[in-house]
């Protein structure tokens, strides 16, 4: 870890006090809000000392200018570093520092952070540390680092301080002038404030009540802020008794009430504006006697509005100067770098300074540095600059910053702010390096603001194009619009040529970005006219094989099957396996997949792809040359294929593999998106939920409907029909505009218009479901994709029409059974019987089923599989086996709840009750609510094997075998990992008195531990 030049500005419980700026003053009119502070602080150790962690609360104040906001924060920093045990951080923001990226959060958490033993560091940092690292200024980016997304280092830094804060606990965090903060800090600040009640934090926030004292861009957060300050206090002026206090501690007991009474009118009850209009009177030697009072409005004037020459008369020209260096500088001015660009010797700066602590400008910090007493008058200070000096002496600090060795990232600040129109290649080098910096601690808009300043300067002619699209690429995760426009400038001939591997980069970034957003033949296009220009091969082909991508993609392509043709063609003149190589091999796997060819034939291509399992070099998750849609696609070619474990190792290294590079937004939720939809074809549908909602939240968080949001929430409308909760889903659906006319370009997985059929299907409205699966159908065939996995249409329109039009009904059906042996997956066959089956009745129908279930019973679609076993008990009950349907419900039951498909065990209970079979042999409970491995029958054995009850009782008390009891047992053993006598503590249970291990042995000597009913079939 290394502090990069950051002073610890803050104390902690046992330091406390070590850099405190101002002496105690005494605060009037101040007893209520100190009263609260004491309370909150009370209330905050008490509980904490109580066992609370649930305990954070936050105070903010609020007020004008110069009212006591700065004063009473101190108060809160004394009163809560009096604590045994508390730690206090604090920070400020600066009118001048509110666009240094973390200018706020560095100071508030390096101080905590730089003290923390090196193993207690790693556990608070946990997975973070590359990402909150950097952006926290505790270390240099990795060598080869990758921008850090913003979002990522939000996550980051929710992670650290829950980590840190109760280790910390209870903590006091205090940022003064918040409106001043910067817009990183501010927009982590603005949403830890909500869930600082879960953390046993106190923040106290302070801020200028006026939104005319806040930066533009980030009111928004502010207000974010605001709306969850519990206690909200606005600092009212001081009471004339106050103000007449002040006058006579100064001037003594001979000024006159009348005299008082018009100083606290002009100062408003402002303690700023009283400091200021005494030292006029002092300095005036005005006598405090009413016919005096009238003078003071005057004087009032002089005191707070300086101007360039008043401040001049007062300080001389050097001094001055000298002040003009330290109000660029801000807060925690530094005197070598303050003298250095005020451009004077150590002792004309000594000079300087003794003025300016004597006309009370400037006060001496504790830790060595300067101060001004108050920041509006570092403001007047600043504002009195001449353009032209104020220009140039932002120059001279950039370069004295980085002379002093502290960095580019300080430096660029004063940069952006140089005269620009001079062309000046050094300073457009140093912009653009200074935006990577930016890029490395997540920070995007200024590296953006570093980019634009350098197009200002301008930079040469055969560089401009560049330098656009670097400012392209800055926005990528952040802002696809702007994105969108420079990478075309950036592409524009007339903006200046770019080197020919730029071009394809840029080229390629801005065919995702459109993609993206939803415009996929766009994106095909560009990518298709750059390959067209395009003469070096490779560079060529990874344009062509983009198009194909985007392609790829596209639902409403007009001659798809021409295109499969070709991408055929350009697999069959492979000549290597180079990432562009088996880029075209994925998309081939795909596409064959789509198209329902057989399904060997996919999964040999995408072996092809993997080497030992894992992605290849240059077609990793972050890896830019392809972006990540190319391992998605192979991710989903496992998925449809039945491969699904292999598919999960896949998107599970997509999302460890987003997290450590930081890119939460459209990254982490396609993710997600890719694991949902995993979880869902392997029929844990709870768990699926879970996954499609989180990546349905990010993708809300990035904006409205991109193509992930119709990606998890098509997937998410399935699950919930599958969990039986076809209202939500209708409701769902409707909400999203999941009906006619469909997304317009976008391919959305699975099919749009299948999935609506399907909802009207589950709903019955059969007439609704008939017309969209015949569209559905009639486009998909057209664009030869026959898979019905993807797209379940033939099968849902069989049993739409099936009342109305028995003969095509069958028709239907039956294609969908041609397809689904063509393509010939386990999942795929047993899926298109199971539908089948539905339309038919009696024999024919238990035979489709019994078909359907073997098939299944080998595929890893456990809920397709729970289905098929249902429907199967419920046909053969029909035709009068009921010891037959027994049994198939019983097994249906307990997989359904293996999958949480709630509404799929009521009805195969009703099924048995209806019909006087027992419902509940197995006498289940939730499953979710128990351990997440064990199905209920297991735990139910389990249950009772804690208690000491011996096998065969346990047997006769569930009435089912003593064999199964055994099995289940052994099951329970492998999925706690432990034998007999830690499985009570395994299960979160206590052990029965007189509970020995001997008493619940799993197996009966010399029996094999088998493979437990009701367990989802692996691959
Ligand atoms: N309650 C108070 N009673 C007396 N003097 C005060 C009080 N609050 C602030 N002051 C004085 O007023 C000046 C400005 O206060 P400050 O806290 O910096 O205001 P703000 O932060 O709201 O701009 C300081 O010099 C301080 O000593
Ligand atoms: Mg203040």
């Amino acid at each position: 870890m290394t502090d990069q030049g950051n002073e610890l500005r803050t104390g902690s419980g046992s330091d406390r006090d070590d850099d405190g700026p101002a002496p105690r003053v005494r605060l009037r009119d101040r007893d209520n809000e100190l009263r609260s502070v004491e309370a909150a602080v009370d209330r905050l150790c008490r509980e904490f000392a109580a066992g609370g962690t649930e305990i954070g609360e936050l105070l903010a104040f609020s007020g004008r200018p110069g009212i006591g906001k700065t004063s009473l924060l101190h108060e809160v920093r004394r009163i809560a570093s009096m604590r045994e045990g508390a730690t206090v951080l604090f920070a400020r923001g600066g009118e001048r520092q509110f666009k240094e990226p973390y200018h706020v959060l560095r100071q508030l958490l390096q101080p905590v952070l730089t003290r923390l033993e090196a193993d207690e560091f790693a556990q608070v940092m946990g997975t973070w540390e590359e990402v909150v690292g950097p952006a926290m200024g505790l270390k240099q980016p990795k060598a080869g680092a990758r921008r850090l997304d913003p979002q990522g280092v939000r996550d980051g830094l929710d992670y650290v301080l829950t980590q840190l804060a109760p280790r910390r606990a209870p903590m006091v965090m205090i940022v003064d002038d918040l409106h001043w903060a910067d817009a990183e800090s501010l927009s982590w600040l603005a949403k830890f404030a909500v869930r600082s009640g879960e953390l046993p934090v106190l923040l106290v926030f302070a801020f200028r009540e006026d939104e005319n004292d806040w930066p533009g861009e980030t009111h928004e957060l502010r207000r974010g802020v605001l709306d969850f300050a519990r206690r909200k206090h606005e600092l009212s002026r001081l009471t004339l008794n106050s103000v007449s206090d002040m006058i006579r501690a100064e001037l003594g007991d001979r000024a006159e009430d009348a005299f008082c009474y018009e100083f606290w009118n002009v100062v408003n009850g402002n303690p700023f504006e009283a400091g200021r209009l005494l030292d006029q009177v002092r300095e005036q030697e005005l006598e405090p006697v009413e016919e005096n009072s009238r003078q003071l409005r005057e004087l009032a004037v002089d005191a707070t509005g300086m101007t360039l020459k008043s401040w001049l008369d007062r300080l001389g020209p050097a001094t001055l100067r000298f002040a003009w260096a330290c109000a660029m500088l801000g807060t925690d001015i530094r005197i070598d770098l303050a003298t250095r660009i005020s451009t004077q010797s150590g002792e004309g700066a000594r000079e300087s300074i003794k003025q300016l602590r004597k006309q009370r400008v400037l006060t001496q910090a504790p830790n060595g540095n300067l101060e001004f007493v108050h920041p509006l008058i570092a403001s007047s200070i600043y504002n009195t600059m001449p353009e032209a000096t104020r220009l140039g002496m932002h120059g001279i600090a950039a370069v004295e910053i980085e002379n002093a060795g502290l960095g580019l990232l300080a430096a660029s600040r004063h940069l952006v702010e140089t005269h620009s129109g001079e062309g000046d290649d050094r300073i457009v080098r140093k912009l653009r390096r200074a935006a990577v910096e930016h890029q490395l601690i997540g920070a995007p808009e200024a590296a953006q603001r570093c980019l634009h300043r350098a197009l200002n300067e301008p930079p040469a002619d055969d560089i401009k194009a560049e330098v656009l699209y670097e400012l392209g690429c800055s926005a990528l995760l952040t802002d696809p619009g702007a994105t969108v426009n420079q990478l075309r400038l950036a592409l524009d001939p007339d903006e200046g040529p770019l080197r020919p591997e730029l071009r394809v980069d840029a080229t390629f970034r801005l065919s995702e970005v459109l993609a993206h957003s939803g415009e996929l033949g766009q994106a095909a296009l560009v990518c298709q006219e750059e390959a067209e220009q395009t003469t070096d091969p490779v560079r060529r082909q990874r344009l062509q094989a983009a198009s194909f991508m985007w392609h790829a993609f596209r639902k409403s392509e007009e001659n798809g099957p021409g295109r499969s043709a070709r991408l055929e063609e350009l697999y069959r003149n492979l000549a290597g396996r180079e990432a562009a190589d088996r880029a075209v091999l994925v998309m081939r796997a795909w596409d064959l997949t789509l198209r329902g060819e057989p399904s060997t034939d996919a999964l040999a291509l995408a072996d092809e792809v993997l080497d030992g399992g894992r992605l290849p070099k240059g077609l990793g998750w972050t890896d830019t040359t392809w972006g990540f849609e190319l391992p998605s696609m192979l991710c989903l070619t496992y998925i449809y294929n039945d491969r699904i474990a292999q598919a999960e190792r896949l998107a599970a290294d997509a999302i460890i593999q987003f997290e450590l590079a930081g890119w939460s937004g459209a990254h982490r939720g396609f993710a997600y998106f890719l694991m949902g939809l995993a979880r869902f074809r392997r029929g844990l549908l709870a768990e699926a939920e879970d996954f499609l909602r989180r990546a349905y939240r990010i993708s809300e968080r990035i904006g409205a409907k991109l193509p992930l949001a119709w990606d998890a929430v098509g997937v998410l409308v399935d699950t919930l029909i599958a969990r039986g909760r076809v209202d939500e889903a209708w409701e769902l659906a409707n909400e999203f505009g999941f009906h006619p006319p469909y997304h317009a370009t976008v391919m959305v997985l699975p099919d749009a218009a299948s999935l609506y059929g399907k909802l009207l299907v589950a709903k019955k409205r059969y007439a609704g479901a008939a017309a969209a699966l015949t569209e559905a159908g009639a486009q998909l065939e057209v664009r030869g994709w026959h898979n019905t996995v993807w797209a379940p249409w033939a099968g849902h329109l069989a049993i739409a029409i099936s009342a109305d039009e028995p003969e095509r009904s069958r028709d239907y059906a039956q294609k969908a059974v041609r397809d689904a042996r063509t393509f010939g997956t386990a999942s795929a066959i047993g899926s298109a019987l199971r539908l089948q089956a539905r339309i038919e009745d009696g024999q024919q129908a238990v035979e489709l089923l019994e078909q359907a279930v073997e098939h299944l019973g080998q595929s890893p679609a456990g809920y397709e599989h729970a289905v098929a076993l249902v429907d199967l008990g419920a046909a053969l009950r029909r035709v009068g086996r009921l010891e037959d349907a027994q049994e198939h419900l019983y097994q249906g039951i307990e997989l359904a709840q293996h999958c949480s498909a709630e509404k799929l065990v009521d009805r195969a209970r009703r099924e048995l009750a209806n019909y006087g079979l027992r419902p509940n042999r197995l006498g289940v409970h939730d499953f979710r609510e128990t351990l997440e491995a064990l199905s209920g029958p297991e735990r139910d054995v389990a249950d009772l094997a804690v208690k000491g009850v011996p096998p065969q009782r346990i047997a006769e008390r569930l009435g089912v075998h003593l064999s199964l009891v055994n099995r289940r047992l052994a099951a329970v053993y492998r999925k706690a990992g432990t034998g007999p006598d830690g499985l009570a503590s395994a299960l979160g249970l206590r052990p029965e008195p007189g509970a020995g291990p001997d008493e619940v042995s799993g197996l009966e000597p010399g029996e094999e531990p088998g493979e437990e009913p009701g367990v989802i079939p692996g691959e």
